[in-house]
């Protein structure tokens, strides 16, 4: 296999490349990486030695052909995402770019280079909202941010590329993903970090929210089973069962870290009315036609994920000192806030 895996300088795309290697040794594997603010060579360093990377952007077509070309890439996984949806309610147009635009571009080379099957990585979010019940893969999609919108653009032009090209494309729907090297913008690591650092923290609205949680891990091998058995043309949930509100889980961390609940502050919920309630997918499919399952128990794994922060503060200290990642802290929750916070 000659893997080519955009994205991998981030999150859940460093967690399957380091899967890959393991699973398919001999594998070749290139990584397309535009390194935007949430993805850094310092996620890769443990397997840089491993792959081959290229840095760039995945909507430059001249670009990936010739990345496709030269590697003689066989299989495609593509991570490469604008990935925060708060900040797709400040400017969407580079979640448009990348999660839509470059999508297309990625389908059209890979199809152009003959390649034998492509991955891509979507979201729970583009079913948008479930009070009751679970969104299985035919459930409409309803995407209610920019964010998911864009993802679910980039999801349906898989699925338009497959029919109307035979392009071998497998689109995966992942849920709220947690583990170890997540940037530290989203909520189990941007709490881990402020907590570790004696910061409150806020909680939006009554902390009620439910997501349904999923180790990278985890995330990561429902990617690698569809990418060796998913049925192109099909989209697969890769989800776990660990349905936790907003408030439950910062009770964990809030022990991990030592600190008390005068260390949480509620605030008015600053998504309005884009915030989901509740997300929650039926996994049948994945663990009937896949042959995959989660294995990564939620408590423990959160808790091991909160030691992960406090030990490896080397990976995160430089991201939250970064000006960038202070303007957005800042800009978002708005100047008297963020002193407050
Ligand atoms: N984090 C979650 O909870 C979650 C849940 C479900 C699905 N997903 C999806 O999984 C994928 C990875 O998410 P993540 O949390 O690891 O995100 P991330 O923000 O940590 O990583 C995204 C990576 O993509 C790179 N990138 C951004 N724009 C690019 C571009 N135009 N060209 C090339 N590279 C670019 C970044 O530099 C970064 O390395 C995304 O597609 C996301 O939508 C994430």
């Amino acid at each position: 296999m000659r893997l080519l895996v955009t994205g991998a300088a981030g999150f859940i795309g460093s967690h399957f490349v380091r899967l890959a290697l393991e699973r398919a040794p001999g594998a070749h594997v290139v990584v397309l990486d535009a390194l935007r603010y949430s993805g850094h060579l310092s996620t890769m360093q443990d397997f840089w030695e491993q792959v081959r990377f290229y840095p760039g952007v995945v909507q430059d077509p001249t670009l990936v052909g010739h990345v496709i070309e030269v590697e003689k890439v066989t299989h495609v996984v593509n991570f490469a995402a604008e990935s925060h949806n708060d900040r797709s309610l400040q400017d969407n147009g580079a979640f448009v770019h990348t999660n839509t635009f470059g999508v297309q571009v990625l389908l059209d080379q890979a199809r152009r280079h003959g390649v034998e099957k492509v991955v891509q990585v979507s979201t729970d979010e583009v079913y948008g909202s479930i009070a009751e019940g679970d969104f299985t893969e035919d459930s409409p999609l309803r995407p209610n941010t920019p964010y998911a919108a864009s993802k679910a653009g980039g999801d349906l032009l898989a699925r338009a590329h497959h029919v109307a090209f035979r392009t071998p494309v497998v689109v995966t729907r992942g849920g709220n993903t947690y583990g170890p090297f997540q940037y530290p913008e989203k909520l189990i690591p941007f709490f881990l970090t402020r907590l570790l650092d004696g910061k409150k923290v806020p909680l939006y609205g009554d902390g009620g929210q439910v997501r349904e949680w999923i180790h990278a891990r985890d995330h990561a091998a429902g990617v690698w089973a569809a990418l060796e058995r998913g049925a192109p043309g099909e989209a697969y949930n890769v989800g776990d069962a660990n349905e936790r509100t907003n408030a439950e889980v910062v009770r964990v961390l809030l022990e991990e870290t030592e600190r008390d609940e005068s260390f949480v502050k509620r605030i008015p919920d600053p998504r309005a009315g884009a915030h989901d309630q509740r997300y929650s997918m039926d996994c049948a499919k994945a663990r009937r036609d896949l042959g995959w399952a989660p294995e990564v128990p939620f408590e423990t794994a959160l808790r091991e994920t909160a030691r992960w922060y406090r030990e490896n503060e080397w990976w995160w200290r430089p991201l939250v000192e970064d000006d960038a990642y202070r303007q957005f802290v800042h800009s978002f929750y708005g100047p008297t806030l963020a002193e407050d916070l």
